[in-house]
């Protein structure tokens, strides 16, 4: 029987503003800073009731012109809540399923069955449930599709609405999400990493690593790193097209990989630092994905551009080589998500100097983040909400994270759109590290310009995360 048959369920289900998560206490910074999502400040300043009233979904479009969820939330006290489900393409096979429809219509991958999921029955589950219980609500979902992997309902449709409710109860607290979620003591702004060449499942292949990312150790504000990597950004196209290789943009925005090596891209992300002024590790480092389960499996690792085959250890001192050759302070799935021992090896190699992050190896799963600290393979784990299809197990891997002393960004996918609920995670979660692909593109450029706005609302409370070291040479 839901709430909503109890009496005395209005008086309960109060959500009205709390005070140790009102914001600045004016009503219009919530409302404006929260727009984007749709969502809409309840009328009056007092309580306000939080049980879901409606839920709504459709089929709208990511940055790849495919199909994906959106969610809509309205509650009983009249707060709107809206999110967008991203996707992989280079994804860990642990992940949540996500619910694509098959048959000829957009290559098999329209999401008519997920959006129907989220109108019926899971509309059906979570109408009278209260937005602002987001571990009983997840709860309520994952049991309501009854698979370990979300394969009957769709990770997709659950996720689009474990989101939604979450800015629909940020909205009827007229706080921006990241406050609702962190309180009023989350001020902590995550370091980026930003891709400026893409490479991988996401450039065709035209290289074997997927992203050649920079971070800046040394800036001072969110602000200034995204100043320092849009200068990078821009003098990596100017070598690429003094080169005549500049060929358009990959998934993520950055850079086509036009190389003849691997390694190549490297030296030109070293010489495109330098031409913009600044100095290799100190302020500007170099972090990769290499995305290893790409093209490496049970050991064996194909370089298709290096035309060369290695098994676990060769991959391993090819990385070793690099961080000696080049200011690089972060490596993502350095070795196949099969591969758990030689993770251990290289973290046992170069975890003292080095962020080390499980992404398909660790696919934002509580459990796994624990046995992979148990075993000391890796010290970092990326957060993805839709490896898991909730909010609460994306947390739940942080916080296994934190308890097991590893790092934890919080990332984008390769498909995105103009959802910016990553950021707000982040700065609420207080992860410390964000990543969202290059920086060019609408849907990654939204997220860096909401960064913008949450660092800016925070003023001087703000301070940037430092989770990485500086590489002077
Ligand atoms: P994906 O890539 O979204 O295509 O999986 C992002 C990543 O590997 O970090
Ligand atoms: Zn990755």
């Amino acid at each position: 029987m839901s709430s909503s048959d109890d009496p005395r369920a209005i008086a309960a289900s109060s959500c009205g503003p709390r005070d140790s998560r009102s914001g600045t206490g004016d009503p219009g910074d919530a409302a404006s800073s929260s727009s984007d999502h749709g969502d809409r400040a309840a009328p009056s300043a007092g309580a306000v009731d939080c049980r879901i009233r409606a839920v709504r979904a459709r089929r709208v479009w990511d940055s790849r012109g495919r199909p994906t969820v959106e969610a809509e939330i309205e509650l009983a006290g009249g707060a709107v809540g809206r999110a967008i489900v991203p996707a992989g393409a280079s994804k860990g096979s642990r992940e949540a399923h996500e619910l694509r429809d098959g048959g000829a219509p957009f290559g098999g991958l329209d999401v008519l069955q997920a959006v129907a999921h989220v109108e019926t029955e899971i509309a059906r589950a979570v109408v009278g449930l209260r937005a602002d219980d987001q571990v009983a609500l997840d709860q309520r979902l994952i049991e309501l599709d009854g698979t370990p992997t979300k394969s009957r309902l769709g990770a997709n449709a659950t996720l689009a609405v474990s989101m939604a409710a979450a800015h629909a109860a940020a909205a009827a607290r007229r706080v921006p999400l990241h406050e609702y979620l962190g309180g009023a003591a989350a001020t902590l702004m995550p370091l980026p990493q930003i891709q400026i060449f893409g490479g991988g499942a996401h450039a065709g292949r035209r290289v074997d690593i997927q992203d050649f990312m920079v971070v800046c150790p040394a800036a001072r504000t969110f602000a200034e790193a995204l100043e320092w990597t849009a200068e990078v950004y821009r003098h990596a196209g100017l070598v690429m097209q003094a080169r005549g290789a500049s060929l358009g943009v990959a998934d993520e925005g950055g850079w086509w990989p036009d190389f003849v090596s691997n390694e190549e891209a490297l030296t030109t992300l070293v010489e495109a630092i330098e031409r913009a002024g600044y100095a290799p590790g100190e302020q500007v480092a170099i972090a990769l994905d290499i995305a290893a389960s790409d093209f490496g499996r049970e050991g064996r690792y194909t370089l298709g551009l290096d035309a060369k085959v290695l098994d676990s250890d060769g991959m391993i001192e090819l990385l070793l080589g690099w961080i000696d050759a080049y200011p690089i302070v972060s490596i993502e799935d350095p070795l196949g998500e099969d591969d758990a021992d030689a993770f251990v090896r290289f973290t046992r190699a170069a975890g003292d100097r080095l962020q080390i992050v499980g992404d398909d190896f660790l696919v934002s799963d509580a459990a796994l983040v624990a046995d992979a600290a148990a075993l000391g393979a890796g010290n970092a784990v990326l957060l993805k909400p839709n490896q898991r299809g909730t909010l609460s197990e994306t947390r739940a891997a942080w916080d296994a994270a934190q308890a097991h002393g590893y790092a934890g960004i919080v990332s984008a996918r390769s498909g995105e759109t103009e959802d910016t609920t990553i950021v707000h995670l982040a700065v609420g979660w207080g992860t410390g590290q964000l990543k969202v692909g290059s920086f060019a593109r609408g849907e990654r450029m939204a997220k860096w310009n909401e960064a913008l706005r949450i660092e800016e609302r925070l003023g001087p409370r703000a301070t940037l995360a430092r989770p990485l070291p500086r590489r002077p040479r």
